[in-house]
């Protein structure tokens, strides 16, 4: 048997504990060193993993003992972290959003690209299997031709603090890159391109827990797809009522010419089917697509486990020499959305989107 792929993870807060480590070990990876710039956070983890090479500097931690590299840090160090490991040999797995900035994405895109290293950009809820069962649907043509695209993420979050994500210069946007990113990828694997957008972006509270907010708590896109299709994308930190992460909503509709699907975070399992001669039904998904291919995942066990896949896509592109999915030129695709709805909305215009 190989040995297993090593990795190394920098950044030991919220996402890693919760996201990365469960995902390493069902990947069956070696989980080698941690880097954390927190000391409090970094001892956390290492009593949590037992893990031994501790480091609070990433460009130590590259001279450790792995393969690829786990970032997990706030947004604006995943550039600079990024290169670093790749200029260090390593495999790259970065959350999202990718970069800052279209420019960054592309040279990270490009670095990864000629150092041959594999990359991926972690857009987890690809892996829910309700939305790989609507990705099939539409691509098999189950819905005839796509009409709308339609998503809408609420959560109230309330006026609590959220650290760095409140800040512009370190989360880059608010609400757009924290949870709109996710819905752009999903109107890319639905959809496809987007032609050309109008945005609004909106700050209600200026202040969290006292403390300075820069960024916006709502975003909303209108776009037209390459397709013909169009397309509404809505998120919200500030939906009162609605709780806050997998229990809240995150809902996505296709129209198309011969029927509708709905998917909802909440229903990992379903989606509903509309058509004109059955209404609306609930469609399980089938069985092969309720794990990710190669996952020993339990399809059986807890739903929200879909978010440990990721790794094993990760890891398995690794052993078998392939790209990942999604990698980070799906990271560049969505960041250039961003940036283009951050345009739209200082302009007050529609903007055609050039991805080229
Ligand atoms: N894919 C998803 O579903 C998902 C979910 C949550 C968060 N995220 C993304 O994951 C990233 C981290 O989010 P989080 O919620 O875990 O944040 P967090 O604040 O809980 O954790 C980030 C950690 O990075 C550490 N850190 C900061 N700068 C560092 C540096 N230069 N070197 C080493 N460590 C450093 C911090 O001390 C902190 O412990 C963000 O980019 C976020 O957008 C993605």
């Amino acid at each position: 048997m190989a040995a297993p792929v090593k990795v190394a993870l920098v950044g030991c807060g919220t996402v890693a504990l919760h996201n990365h480590l469960p995902g390493l070990a069902l990947a069956g990876a070696r989980l080698t060193a941690l880097c954390d710039s927190d000391p409090a956070v970094l001892e956390r983890a290492r009593q949590q993993t037992g893990v031994r090479a501790t480091y609070s500097d990433y460009h130590a931690l590259l001279d450790a003992d792995c393969d690829a590299v786990i970032i997990a840090t706030p947004n604006h160090t995943h550039a600079p972290i990024t290169l670093a490991a790749i200029a260090a040999g390593k495999h790259v797995f970065c959350e999202k959003p990718l970069a800052m900035n279209r420019d960054e994405a592309a040279h990270l895109l490009q670095a990864a690209e000629q150092a041959g290293v594999r990359h991926m950009t972690a857009f987890t809820y690809r892996f829910v299997p309700a939305m790989r069962y609507a990705a099939q649907l539409v691509a098999e043509g189950a819905l005839g031709q796509p009409y709308h695209f339609r998503s809408c993420r609420l959560q109230d979050w309330g006026s609590r603090a959220v650290g760095w994500r409140q800040v512009a210069a370190l989360a880059g946007t608010g609400e757009l890159g924290d949870m709109l990113s996710h819905r752009i990828d999903y109107a890319h694997l639905l959809v496809g391109p987007i032609a050309s957008l109008a945005a609004q972006l909106r700050r209600y509270l200026d202040r969290r827990d006292g403390q300075p907010a820069d960024v916006e708590d709502w975003v909303a896109l209108l776009a037209d797809f390459e397709s013909g299709a169009s397309g509404v994308l809505e998120s919200s930190k500030l939906a009162t009522g609605h709780g806050e992460g997998l229990r809240s909503q995150d809902y996505v509709e296709v129209n198309g010419s011969e029927g509708s699907i709905i998917y909802q975070l909440t229903q990992p399992l379903e989606l509903l089917l509309a058509t004109r001669e059955h209404g609306l039904r609930t469609l399980p998904v089938p069985e092969a697509l309720r794990v990710w291919p190669g996952s020993p995942r339990d399809p059986d066990g807890d739903p929200r486990s879909f978010r440990y896949d990721q790794l094993v896509e990760f890891v398995q592109a690794i052993v078998e020499e392939r790209p990942c999915r999604p990698s980070f030129a799906d990271g560049l695709k969505v960041q250039i959305v961003m940036d283009t709805a951050l345009q739209a909305t200082r302009e007050r215009r529609w903007l055609e989107v050039s991805y080229g």
